[in-house]
């Protein structure tokens, strides 16, 4: 047994002990086995972002040799039990909130930022399934986002040119040539970020932490006085009574495992293929059949969707649920023919396409697509990322993201997926449970002058807690209102 099918198919006695369904995943024939495609495959085709400076090339190599040997982060079941889920979600039955860092660091390594993303996720979901009557899936941007696409490769300080930050798994951000030059030992300490992360989000999932007897508790380290504070304890004390009226009929966190544990899935962005293809491993109990397990779910960046390109590739064999990032430039045709290739068999879940076009373009441009999908009969997950679409500079040279245009993106989404006669189903944030000063606007007015006082990202400006929950409760009303009419 070569050494890429350890096991992706433990998920399977997942599965079955578990009795969390397969869904999603067809049986593998001859015919949706392909003989064309394989881990490696990628590797023929032209590839976007991928550094190909290191010092040693062979250490890179070995360092990936070694990886394919260590254990997957997570299980081919849990990535098909994801994919019935999203099913779900496509089918308008549910809905994806995804979120969290744009970059996860080394620096910011700490159970508290764990927590406090994992408690945010939570308590936006509580607004938004108790409004919305559907149960919420939780996909983090976490445990492996560490890469990033720049938009340029060098960077110039002072008359100094040297190469771009590119995550914490390829270089450092210090701005030194020997913090800059990639280091292929990087991705093990990725991988282990990821393992550790992944390990305690696990025990927050199932260990007690997510019960719903402690929708109150989630409330402590928020900030007390503001608005979506408010809102969420008079949400925290409406679920109380629920539980309340539901105890008095014998239905409890002890009795309903529903109720004392969530199910929480990992994503990131599959940019550094060599890392995904040592992480992915063959399903051995079912052959042929390939899991990228670094994550449950994986997609692919705006500026890496090329048709004939290595991440198309790549994530068009993987049969994790996979996402696309579609921006202004998508042309609907060349849309459908990416579907084509990432779901041939029209597998509901399988895709989901994340528009992120800028408050100011998702009305002229999302249509269109949403059209050609509706036309030819397929089926995919509509998200909104409203946050990449919205980036300016402020004078003093911040990047930032103004409040009111990632609501009116996520707005003008929900009414134009609507109009076309498909379900909006998901959010896709970058955000984090610290109480930063990234973006402007929200209940606090965070000023341009503001952003100096906490701005901690490693790329993109996030969302902090206080914003996230208020852009979670006018999801919930929208979802509400969706659910009346
Ligand atoms: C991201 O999600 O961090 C990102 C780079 O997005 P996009 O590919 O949509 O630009
Ligand atoms: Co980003």
């Amino acid at each position: 047994m070569s050494m890429d099918r350890i096991d992706a198919g433990f998920g399977d006695v997942l599965d079955r002990a578990g009795q969390l369904g397969a869904g999603g995943s067809v049986t593998p024939t001859a015919s949706n086995v392909r003989a064309d495609w394989s881990p490696a495959s990628w590797r023929t085709k032209p590839a976007m972002h991928i550094p190909a400076d290191y010092p040693d090339m062979a250490k890179l190599d070995a360092v990936e040799k070694q990886l394919s040997s260590y254990p997957p982060l997570v299980f081919a079941g849990e990535a098909r039990t994801l994919m019935s889920r999203l099913a779900d979600v496509a089918h308008g039955k549910a809905f994806l909130l995804q979120g969290g860092d744009c970059a996860e660091s080394f620096k910011e390594f700490h159970p508290n930022n764990i927590r406090d993303t994992f408690r945010l996720i939570l308590q936006m979901a509580a607004a938004m399934t108790f409004a919305g009557g559907k149960p919420v899936v939780k996909v983090g941007r976490i445990a492996g986002q560490f890469a990033k696409p720049r938009s340029s490769p060098i960077e110039e300080i002072g008359g100094v040119t040297l190469p771009s930050y590119r995550g914490d798994n390829i270089n450092g951000m210090e701005f030194t040539a020997e913090a800059r030059t990639p280091d292929p030992q990087r991705l093990v300490q990725a991988y282990a970020q990821s393992a550790a992360t992944l390990n305690l989000l696990r025990a927050f999932a199932q260990g007690g932490y997510a019960s719903l007897a402690n929708v109150h508790r989630w409330m402590l380290g928020f900030v007390e006085r503001s608005p979506a504070a408010e809102r969420y304890r008079a949400l925290a004390a409406r679920i109380s009574d629920a539980m309340d009226f539901m105890a008095a009929c014998g239905i409890t966190p002890e009795t309903t495992p529903a109720l004392s544990q969530t199910e929480f899935y990992t994503s990131h962005e599959a940019l550094l293929l060599g890392y995904e293809q040592a992480m992915t491993r063959e399903d051995s109990t079912r052959p042929g059949e390939y899991y990228d397990t670094g994550a449950h779910m994986v997609w692919i960046g705006d500026r890496t969707r090329q048709l004939d390109g290595a991440h198309v590739e790549f994530c068009s064999g993987i049969r994790n649920p996979v996402g696309m990032k579609c921006g202004p430039s998508l042309a609907p045709d060349d849309m459908m023919r990416l579907i084509d290739r990432l779901n041939p068999d029209n597998i509901p879940g399988r895709l989901t396409l994340i528009a992120r076009f800028g408050s100011d373009k998702v009305e002229s441009g999302l249509p269109k697509l949403v059209r050609a999908v509706q036309n030819e009969g397929r089926t995919v997950v509509w998200s909104s990322d409203p946050m990449h679409g919205n980036i300016e500079k402020t004078d003093g040279g911040y990047k930032t993201r103004p409040f009111d245009r990632i609501l009116n993106e996520v707005k003008s989404f929900m009414d134009v997926v609507e109009a076309e006669g498909a379900h909006p189903g998901g959010i896709h944030l970058e955000m984090t449970g610290q109480d930063v000063t990234e973006c402007t606007g929200g209940a606090h007015q965070i000023s341009a002058l503001d952003l100096q006082d906490r701005y901690h990202t490693h790329c993109d400006p996030r969302l902090n807690n206080e914003q996230a929950l208020e852009l979670a409760f006018l999801l919930a009303e929208k979802l509400a209102a969706k659910r009346k009419s």
